[in-house]
């Protein structure tokens, strides 16, 4: 959540600021700014997505070597210029970006208004900006010193760059729990929170760790320290040739071209494998994750356990992380993370591996917190995924479930995993096609678009494919929607059933077909909308379903996949029909790193 770029050198830092903030913007998209310094600073901020700031800056001064910029997710005070970053000091000397949460700001901001100091923004980022010029004054320090004893008063995350009218060559960074990425050029150093908007500019980048502070210069010098300033190395990384795709092509939206990616990103993530192993001293897997990701552990409980017959549990990361489980060094605990940036995620991780667990994780940022932070890491090589709704890198989170899976059975099943296997290789073409057939979807997805609820249904995998078509729908085209196991219906939720209810009802070829479809006459009975998603070849009475969409029939061991496809375009025809941002949904941010 909340973007950050950043800028010192000898070029026009403006370009590279916004060129950076429309490429960080899947991190928060409800207001952006920048400060610029040429003699005097030039401070711009708007309300709204990068290109209101762009259309605002248009006319004003931009001219500069040095500057910070920010694109923002609300988390204190509402999205408006005033909360927009950056934020300044009281006398205007400091000037500041902030990804993060400070916890504490509340009894900083009472110290610091009973020492004389006014606020314009109801954001926690003034008051760090604040307390660093108070002790700037107060104790007539440097600015970094200033910096480094503010940022021990502070709990909370964050990612912050500083910037000092007093010592205009310089810009200080810093960060704890949010990620940020320095990158390193030809007389010049940029800071970022990831390396993507760097990758054009640099080929050298550092994935700054924990209470590190950054202090760089105008002639491209950087340094390291800890929060006591004694001077730190850093390992540096190499992004030369990093192939960072960012257009989205022939389609209209990144959503529906990470649709369409997903038959070449499950083909490659197949072809190349996985590189984890379980291990021998292993009791239970214990998944945790937040969110889409969340629906792949619960789909992969279900498939681990069947298939492998292994004993996994599944966990939201922001329960598990608080509610103090028993734990012992024979759990593998597993984080699912597209972004690799998870704050809940990060916290579960972190809370397992101070309990003894293993620990593992399935993301798809390389040199993310999380992939750093763990035992195994196994990326799903789905490439970038700019839509905040995640798509692709949920089809390759099952993918390298399936590929556990056989994995595990080489030792103790080999049939089983060779049948599996090959039933593997046939999925890229069957995505393919379900990605080319159902041009009814459309008139479906028209069709729902009427209506203000709709409830998902399934069995078995179906049950969270249903969960996951539904937090698609809710996401993108704001209409309630709730996802139930079919079989739950009758406990509660078919009371909400009527002539205005969609019910998306979910099957495929396996043992829970005709309970569904029972469940599903159920709700056609009390008039419910039945809107069908079967595999070919399955018979239904006629009157059962007002719509039917078709997918090609497979095993069950890849049907969660492929059944989750056409909810996908589902939910994105019905947010188009409706005239909504499906890369940019209100409110949403793709990387969530704040609890
Ligand atoms: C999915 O479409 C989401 N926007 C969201 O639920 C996401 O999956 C969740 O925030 C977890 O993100 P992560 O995979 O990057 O950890």
């Amino acid at each position: 959540m909340c973007g950050i770029m950043a800028y010192i050198g000898k070029k026009q830092a403006y370009p590279i600021l916004l060129n950076g903030l429309k490429k960080l913007e899947y991190r928060g998209y409800d207001s952006s700014g920048v400060a610029i310094m040429n003699g005097s600073l030039s401070l711009l901020k708007k309300e709204g997505k990068v290109q209101a700031l762009e259309t605002f800056a248009e006319t004003r001064k931009t001219e500069g070597n040095i500057g910070i910029g920010h694109t923002r997710w609300a988390t204190h005070g509402i999205p408006s210029d005033i909360n927009a970053h950056p934020h300044q000091s009281q006398s205007e000397r400091l000037t500041i970006v902030h990804n993060g949460i400070i916890e504490n700001h509340e009894p900083l901001k009472e110290m610091l208004i009973k020492h004389g100091y006014k606020f314009q923004s109801s954001t926690d980022t003034e008051v760090l900006v604040q307390l660093i010029e108070w002790y700037q004054k107060r104790y007539n320090l440097t600015t970094i010193v200033a910096f480094s004893r503010a940022l021990q008063d502070v709990e909370g995350s964050f990612a912050v760059v500083l910037f000092d009218v007093y010592d205009p060559t310089k810009l200080f960074a810093a960060r704890r729990q949010s990620p940020m990425v320095l990158g390193i050029g030809e007389k010049e150093c940029m800071i970022s929170s990831d390396a993507m908007p760097l990758a054009p500019y640099v080929d050298q980048v550092v994935y700054v760790e924990d209470d590190v502070i950054i202090e760089t210069d105008d002639t491209g010098e950087y340094k390291f320290f800890d929060l006591n300033l004694t001077q730190i190395d850093q390992p540096i990384s190499d992004i030369k040739n990093a192939s960072i795709a960012y257009d989205m092509g022939e389609f209209e939206s990144f959503m529906l071209k990470e649709v369409h990616e997903q038959t070449e990103a499950a083909h490659r993530l197949i072809t190349s494998g996985i590189d984890i192993n379980i291990g021998k001293n292993i009791d239970r897997i214990i998944i945790t994750a937040c969110g889409t990701s969340w629906h792949s552990g619960l789909i992969a409980e279900y498939m681990i356990e069947k298939f492998a017959r292994i004993n996994v549990e599944v966990e939201y990361a922001s329960e598990f992380r608080y509610r103090d489980p028993v734990l012992s060094s024979r759990d593998l605990v597993l984080g699912i993370s597209q972004s690799g940036e998870t704050a809940d995620t990060i916290a579960a991780l972190q809370m397992a591996k101070n309990a003894g667990c293993k620990t593992m994780a399935i993301v798809n940022t390389a040199n993310s917190t999380i992939a750093r932070m763990v035992d195994q890491v196994s990326l799903l090589n789905a490439g970038p995924e700019i839509g905040v709704a995640s798509t692709k890198a949920f089809t390759n989170q099952l993918v390298t479930f399936c590929l556990l899976i056989i994995n595990l059975l080489e030792d103790s099943n080999i049939d089983l995993a060779y049948d599996l296997k090959s039933e593997l290789q046939k999925l890229p073409s069957l995505i393919s096609r379900t990605l080319k057939a159902n041009e009814n979807i459309v008139d479906i997805a028209a069709y729902i678009s009427q209506y203000k609820s709709a409830i998902f249904l399934g069995r078995g995998t179906m049950y969270p494919v249903a969960l996951e078509g539904a937090l698609k729908l809710k996401e993108i085209s704001y209409i309630h929607a709730e996802g139930y196991p079919a079989g739950e219906m009758k406990h509660g939720p078919i009371a909400l059933v009527d002539n205005k209810m969609p019910i998306i009802g979910i099957c495929n070829e396996d043992k829970h077909l005709s309970k569904t479809i029972s469940n599903i006459q159920e709700m056609k009975a009390r008039n419910g909308i039945i809107i069908l998603l079967k595999s070919e070849g399955i018979h239904i009475p006629k009157e059962l379903a007002d719509f039917v969409i078709e997918t090609p029939r497979c095993h069950e061991f890849i049907a969660p996949i492929i059944q989750n496809i056409p909810l996908q375009l589902l939910a994105y025809h019905t947010a188009t029909t409706l005239e909504l941002d499906v890369d940019k949904p209100r409110n949403l941010a793709k990387s969530v790193t704040v609890e």
